[in-house]
């Protein structure tokens, strides 16, 4: 099939927005879902980026039954594990089902893999639903294998009023000396660094 894979710009924020919502509706997380176009277009596309994406476009004459010629994408950025360095992590796959079995799946993934292996990374991390086995099979058969299994790590979270508990910084802080303080505001710094971008 004739398609091309390029890197997301600010002006694909619509149709990347589009495509995260079918794949919420495939991965049944629909009701889940709060990022819209503008928070794709503030948190893809400022000075320091949060994501990165790849688009995967087919030409006019090729496209969705809806007219969509946007037709996959994949969205990644860079980690870091103290194991073993630098680390690409995949958060998003995904090809429209009209356009599956043809290549492009791959092709947007290896695109990934081969920008983690040029800014240096070790290995590709994504997640993926435990019933999702067409994804499952597709990942075993690039040659990925199941990490939780083997290793026993469970992806841990904390978020909403959890997360603002936690950041709340104990009453003791306040009273212990220089450093600390000084290590806090650095960190403030930073925060504003990149969010202030
Ligand atoms: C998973 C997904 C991205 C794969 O994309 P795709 O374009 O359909 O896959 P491709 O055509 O690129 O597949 C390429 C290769 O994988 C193989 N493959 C694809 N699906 C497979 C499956 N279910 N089982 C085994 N192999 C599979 C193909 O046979 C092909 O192998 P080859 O290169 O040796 O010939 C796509 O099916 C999709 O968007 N699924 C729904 C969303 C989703 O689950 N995303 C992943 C979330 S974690």
């Amino acid at each position: 099939m004739d398609f091309t894979l390029r890197a997301a710009n600010v002006d694909d924020c619509k149709d990347i927005a589009r495509m995260i919502m079918e794949l919420s509706e495939y991965e049944k997380l629909a009701h889940k879902m709060k990022i819209t176009q503008k928070d794709l277009e503030q948190d893809g596309f400022c000075k320091n980026p949060f994501f990165h994406g790849i688009i995967a476009e087919v030409p006019e004459h090729l496209k969705s039954k809806e007219g969509h010629t946007k037709i996959g994408y994949a969205i990644y950025f860079y980690s870091w594990s103290s194991s073993s360095g630098r680390a690409i992590y995949m958060e998003d796959l995904y090809v429209m089902p009209e356009f599956r079995g043809k290549g492009i799946g791959k092709a947007l993934m290896s695109k990934v893999a081969q920008l983690g292996l040029a800014a240096g990374c070790t290995q590709l991390n994504f997640t993926v639903l435990d019933w999702n086995k067409p994804s499952l099979e597709f990942y075993f058969h690039q040659g990925c294998y199941d990490f939780t299994a083997e290793s026993g790590y469970h992806l841990m979270r904390c978020e909403g009023e959890a997360l603002e508990k936690l950041a709340q910084p104990p009453q003791s802080y306040s009273t212990c000396g220089h450093s600390l303080s000084c290590t806090i505001s650095a960190i403030k710094n930073v925060d504003y660094f990149i969010l202030g971008s």
